[in-house]
């Protein structure tokens, strides 16, 4: 495995161990040009996928048809302004306006291990499981150096992809990026569908599939986060393809701010998919010397179909991306106060909130919004990060001090980017909000976000975020962020510069959170963002668990879990059990669905305890056991999706098998119930054929192979919105 220069055809193979990845330089331009990613090949020779002899575009020998060249062939990094009409990755504006990047190949170099980017999350890996090429392309024109650098994987089917431009100052004192995306990805149209991730707050990561038509399509985020709206992926399939069949390609970006992920079928049959940060108020000036870091992409092919690459994923993410003590440990089962209290709460209400909750086997105690300034309800007091000691008398330290007596752990959640125009810090700082002089800038929950691109700014928010997490024995902190950005102006950037702003505000959130990580490692830190807005691989960096959806009915999750689950491990997904009738949907469900579902993902509970029934609470131990018991499976186990209520409307099924084979938990909620009806019969995956699985809490054995092709009948449940779990435990 790795990669390999084929000098005499000038050709890069990157391999995985189980996919190829195939470019080279075409020789009359030395144009990079990409020929195939797919199923691993045995040779280097597939220039001639590139078609670069076919008339009417033979640069060699027709350069009068340049142009039809340049719009048909397939670049591993295409550039505007020069003939391919196509979407493309690169555009750069010179002073005297012009807008036009060809790239030419310069040079390479191969090593093993990985560099880190510079300020920004991304996957990692050593010497010894990943290897690294680095293509240099230039052009001369502009002075402007491209490094493409790509990683592959000694154990999982990934390949990741970044961008640096560099202005060498051969040409240009200042050159403006007015886009750079991350990768590019051409191929021939299969009759594909595009996969993509939508949704809206408490509605995240919809999955919506769709025939792709000729013209551009996708998904993309103008919010100055990930949103609610969009997820930075985008996948493509051949037809009919399943959670086990079919031929995947997907891009995940490695980013937290405003992206594009497109598709462009193009008039020859061909496909273009590109990802990257979105072009839209985009404008980085590259000063002599300077660079730009683009943020990385990852690059996954299945040939079997969604739940190969969902696997994938999650082994990527898991083995070379979450990283702290943290990410292959049990979690506390936590006991978070937001719709237990909302903001109306003292020291003794979260005290007796806790004991009940300790009493029943929770094991941290999380201090939800409401406890900092004169916050009362939602409409002030974000960015005073001092603690209310009218309502929390002695302060944090007399909480923990009381929680840990009790043996439990104390969490706590902070939104450090945001202002409230009704807080002291704005009275003082009304400067530090971002916003455009001489426009009002507009409200979203009464707050503005706070100009992290202006280091006073962000030395203050560091300052407060350090002051608080050690003014107690803090061990867990859920880092929110509340609106997104509008109103985009810094007074701390020249005008040249405006247009970086939203680009390096994610930025800032990366350095703080990077420093939160070095100075409290030992800290468990859930990102979160109105719920699921901020759910990327970039926040994954610097936390391992990450706040799902603030909607936390049990049926609506099924929906909001697979569109998460589809890309992300479960050990991320921030997942609680809450009361009923719901919060968000009015929904009454029994406790045990409640508890299914939330086990799919972090585990915990949001409510208070003393106020639910005897009944749900005498279940909650229960529960917390059935946690321990499956925590290590679930947080490291393959994930297999073996129905979807969101297609059927009626049932949902997912399985988490261990790494050996040997246990299986398969967990059913049969949404609605209906008279007359045969058990369903589910086909299990990823068991051993060759092994013999006993049902637990009964007597019946059955084979692996049985399992796999005759499948497992699941017997119908009395009443809606029921639940079921079953382990299967290999027979020695
Ligand atoms: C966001 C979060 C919630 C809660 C509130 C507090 O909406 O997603 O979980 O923390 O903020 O204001």
């Amino acid at each position: 495995m790795g990669i390999f220069y084929d000098e005499k055809n000038r050709t890069f193979k990157l391999d995985t161990p189980n996919t190829s990845y195939l470019m080279g330089v075409q020789d009359d331009f030395g144009y990079l040009l990409h020929y195939y990613y797919g199923p691993r090949l045995r040779g280097t020779d597939a220039s001639y996928l590139a078609r670069t002899d076919e008339p009417p575009y033979t640069p060699a020998r027709n350069g009068r048809d340049k142009l039809s060249f340049l719009d048909a062939a397939p670049f591993e990094y295409p550039t505007g302004g020069t003939g391919d009409f196509r979407t493309h990755c690169l555009e750069v504006r010179t002073a005297a306006g012009h807008n036009a990047v060809e790239l030419a190949y310069r040079r390479h170099s191969i090593q093993k291990g990985k560099r880190p980017l510079p300020g920004l999350p991304a996957t990692f890996g050593g010497e010894l499981d990943c290897t690294a090429l680095t293509v240099t392309l230039a052009d001369d024109v502009l002075g402007l150096e491209v490094d493409l650098e790509y990683t592959v994987f000694e154990d999982v089917d990934a390949i990741t992809r970044s961008a640096l431009i560099r202005n060498t100052g051969a040409k240009e004192p200042a050159l403006y990026l007015t886009k750079v995306l991350s990768a590019c990805l051409d191929m021939d149209d299969r009759d594909f569908e595009l996969l993509t991730l939508h949704g809206s707050w408490a509605r995240e990561r919809v999955i919506q599939r769709r025939p792709l038509a000729v013209g551009r399509q996708g998904v993309f985020s103008e919010r100055g986060e990930t949103s609610h709206q969009a997820q930075p992926f985008l996948a493509l399939l051949t037809p009919g393809t399943t959670q086990t069949q079919g031929q995947v390609w997907a891009m995940h970006l490695v980013w937290s701010g405003n992206f594009e992920a497109q598709a462009e079928a193009d008039q020859f049959g061909q496909v273009r998919a590109v990802l990257g940060v979105s072009p839209w108020n985009f404008c980085w000036k590259l000063a002599a010397g300077e660079s730009f870091q683009a943020p990385e992409a990852v690059l996954v092919y299945s040939h079997q179909g969604l739940g190969g690459m969902t696997r994938t994923l999650h082994d990527l993410y898991r083995g070379h991306l979450l990283r702290g003590p943290w990410k292959d440990k049990k979690r506390p089962v936590l006991l978070n106060s937001w719709e237990g209290a909302y903001f109306d709460f003292d020291t003794e209400k979260l005290l007796a909130m806790a004991k009940s909750g300790a009493a029943l086997g929770m094991e941290m105690f999380v201090l939800d919004d409401g406890w900092f300034g004169d916050r009362r309800d939602d409409n002030r007091a974000l960015g005073d990060w001092y603690v209310n000691e009218k309502k929390l008398p002695g302060g944090l330290k007399r909480l923990a001090d009381e929680l840990n007596a009790m043996g439990m752990k104390f969490g706590l959640w902070m939104e450090p980017e945001m202002i409230s125009p009704d807080s002291d810090l704005y009275r003082a700082h009304p400067d530090w909000a971002i916003q455009i002089s001489g426009r009002t800038a507009g409200l979203c929950r009464n707050q503005y976000i706070l100009d992290l691109t202006r280091r006073e700014v962000l030395e203050y928010v560091w300052g407060r975020v350090e002051a608080i997490l050690t003014s107690a024995n803090i061990e867990y902190v859920k880092w929110d962020m509340n609106r997104q950005l509008s109103d985009l102006g810094s007074l701390g950037l020249t005008s040249d510069r405006q247009g970086e702003l939203s680009c390096r505000y994610v930025m800032a959130v990366y350095e703080l959170q990077e420093r939160f990580c070095k100075r409290f490692p030992n800290v468990l830190l859930e990102n979160c963002s109105g719920g699921g807005a901020r759910y990327d691989p970039g926040m994954l960096y610097y936390s391992p668990q990450i706040w799902c959806s603030d909607d936390t009915d049990a049926i609506e999750r099924l929906a909001i879990q697979e569109g998460t689950a589809l890309l992300y491990p479960l050990s991320t997904m921030g997942a609680h059990v809450s009361a009923c009738p719901n919060h968000a949907v009015g929904r009454t469900t029994p406790m045990d669905t409640r508890g299914h579902v939330a086990l799919a993902g972090t585990f915990g509970y949001e409510l208070d305890p003393r106020k639910l029934t005897e009944e749900e609470r005498e279940q909650i131990p229960d529960q917390i056991a059935l946690y321990h018991r499956f925590n290590a499976l679930l947080r490291t186990g393959d994930y297999y999706r073996l129905a979807s209520y969101r297609e059927n409307h009626t049932w949902d099924c997912w399985q988490v098998v261990s790494r050996d084979r040997r246990t299986a938990l398969v967990t059913y909620v049969q949404v609605l119930a209906s008279a007359n009806r045969h058990s369903r019969r589910v086909l299990l995956q990823g068991l051993d054929p060759a092994a013999n699985y006993r049902l637990e809490g009964t007597d019946r054995v059955f084979g692996g192979d049985t399992l796999l092709h005759g499948g497992l009948p699941l017997e119908p449940l009395w009443g809606d919105f029921r639940s079921k779990q079953l382990v299967l435990l290999m027979e020695d």
